[in-house]
């Protein structure tokens, strides 16, 4: 196993721009000398100081000692020619995200520094294998891939391209580690982890708009309170920007030529064709322009609590809701498991309400001979979730939709009533979730640990998608992505073999 790179080795930062310089101030904390340059006449010395004074303020508001930001910054040289990046024994490129431009930038380089230096590209989309290819020691070119704040985030994925020395991958690894940072290796694939395994976050949130299941702002409030995730997607694109979302999803599913898990959505084009970019541009899904007001998500009015609910079998992870009526003083009575409802059910006076299993409520309705069905989302805990989604079967009458509304209420839950949409809201995102992450293991695109690190690490999931199949029960999950992809008998929603192996042998899909 390689080591780390001494701390006095010198580290060259190419692109002194947003990454570039998140990455020198990384590097220059972790004890190294940086020199910084940028083709730009005079942006490497402006980052500089501007890096400068972002330590000192660090030192500041007691995030780093005064002396020990004063030395960071003394550490960072910028420099006005490629040339002078001769010395470093690590060089990273951040500069602008085009191939043509980095394969120039590499070519010259590889002449510049040292004959043992390693060549790292901070891309986050372009292959590192073809940026690689035609030089003259591809081997010691690997990605080095940090997320924006890059000395705020702790995931780096280390990206190996087919000629990437696996010694410099340990390299960089251990390089990583030792900057404070959480490393994970991926192989040179499209999207790497992150970009790829994030997708469905995304992609599923669209379906659930153009299946008219709920607003924007209903979903949003559904993935944070229900899900766990810190935000909503569409929040989470008008933040990031719906012409890099929009153009992320499309190079991804380009590159996997254009397999349907990633088909990017008309709607998201749409808002891009419009100018409506996100906070940016002031417009997205939601408007923030001066004086405009941010739609509520949609609640149920409150319904009477129930004096009485039977809970059928074992409700699984959904269990501490009966814990919850009980405490409200609901008189909760246990009986056999029912024959249609082999997950369990609770039911109050005639309806039956049911964790979704990607089966919409009327499907599961017409199975089960019963009109007065009612399913509801799945939550990250259902001791803790404030709100939760639910939608009844088509047949279900409005009174019975009023009871189970009002028992879930009556466990001090906030009740979106979706439209009858197969998986609902939280439950078919981390399902797609699993499996995205299921086949970039089966792929040997990372090992499972390093999926889960890097979606816990990089976008802040509230559990690895693999270890959040886990808790889910493997088999589960592959229930109801098989009923998810009969329902809309699209490739989109094709089980991960590796998910169908796992529930069938009772082995976990995290290490
Ligand atoms: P940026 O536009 O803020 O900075 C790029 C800098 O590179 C500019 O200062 C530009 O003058 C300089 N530059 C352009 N061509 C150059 C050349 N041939 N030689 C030397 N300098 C050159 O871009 P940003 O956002 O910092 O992105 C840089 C790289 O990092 C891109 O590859 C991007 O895909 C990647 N990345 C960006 C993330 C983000 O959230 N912004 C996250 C992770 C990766």
């Amino acid at each position: 196993m390689a080591g780390a790179l001494p701390r006095d080795a010198v580290v060259a930062v190419i692109g002194a721009g947003t990454m570039g310089a998140g990455i020198a101030q990384v590097a220059a904390v972790a004890g190294h000398p940086v020199v910084l340059f940028d083709a730009r006449v005079g942006a490497a010395g402006s980052a500089r100081d501007k890096l400068a004074s972002t330590l000192e303020a660090l030192a500041g508001k007691g995030k780093l000692a005064p002396d020990a930001a004063r030395a960071a910054a003394a550490r960072i040289v910028a420099v006005h020619a490629l040339g002078d990046c001769a010395g470093a024994a690590l060089a990273i490129e951040a500069i602008v995200e085009d191939l043509a431009a980095k394969r120039a930038l590499f070519a010259e380089l590889e002449f510049v520094v040292r004959g043992d230096a390693v060549l790292a590209t901070n891309t986050s989309s372009l292959s590192v294998t073809s940026l690689a290819a035609g030089m003259q020691r591809p081997a010691r070119v690997a990605g080095l891939h940090f997320f924006n704040p890059a000395p705020v985030m702790p995931l780096v994925e280390i990206v190996s391209g087919l000629a990437t020395d696996p010694g410099v991958a340990a390299t960089l690894h251990a390089t990583a580690a030792a900057w404070g940072k959480a490393p994970v290796h991926a192989s040179s694939t499209p999207g790497f982890i992150v970009n790829r395994c994030a997708r469905p976050f995304y992609g599923e949130a669209w379906r659930l708009l153009d299946e008219r299941a709920a607003s924007p702002a209903t979903i949003d409030a559904l993935l944070r309170d229900a899900g766990g995730f810190r935000m909503g997607p569409f929040e989470l694109m008008d933040l990031i920007g719906h012409d890099v979302n929009l153009a992320v999803t499309g190079s991804v599913w380009q590159a996997y030529h254009y397999d349907a898990r990633f088909t990017p959505s008309v709607r998201q084009r749409e808002l891009v064709d419009a100018g409506f970019h996100g906070r940016k541009t002031g417009r997205g899904l939601y408007d923030y322009r001066e004086g405009a007001t941010r739609p509520a998500p949609d609640v149920e009015a409150p319904r009477p609590a129930p004096a009485r609910v039977a809970i059928h079998g074992d409700l699984g992870i959904a269990a501490p809701l009966a814990q919850r009526l009980a405490a409200a003083g609901v008189s909760v009575e246990r009986r056999p498991v029912a024959a249609a409802f082999p997950r369990g059910a609770l039911s109050i006076d005639g309806v039956f309400l049911a964790l979704t299993d990607g089966r919409t409520a009327t499907t599961r309705a017409a199975a089960a001979g019963i009109d007065d069905v009612v399913v509801f989302d799945l939550a990250l805990d259902f001791a803790t979730c404030t709100r939760l989604a639910a939608a009844p079967a088509d047949r279900c009458g409005a009174d019975a939709w009023g009871r189970a509304a009002g028992a879930l209420q009556a466990a001090s839950v906030a009740v979106a009533r979706l439209d009858d949409v197969a998986g609902l809201a939280v439950m078919r995102t981390v399902t797609m979730l699993a499996n995205e992450a299921a086949d970039a293991v089966a792929q040997g695109i990372a090992t499972a640990r390093d999926v889960d690190t890097a979606m816990r690490k990089g976008v802040n999931y509230p559990h690895g998608p693999l270890a959040w199949a886990d808790a889910l029960g493997v088999s589960a999950v592959r229930e109801t992505l098989a009923n998810l992809g009969a329902h809309y008998g699209e490739d989109r929603y094709r089980v991960s073999p590796l998910i169908t192996r796992r529930a069938a042998s009772g082995q976990p899909l995290a290490s």
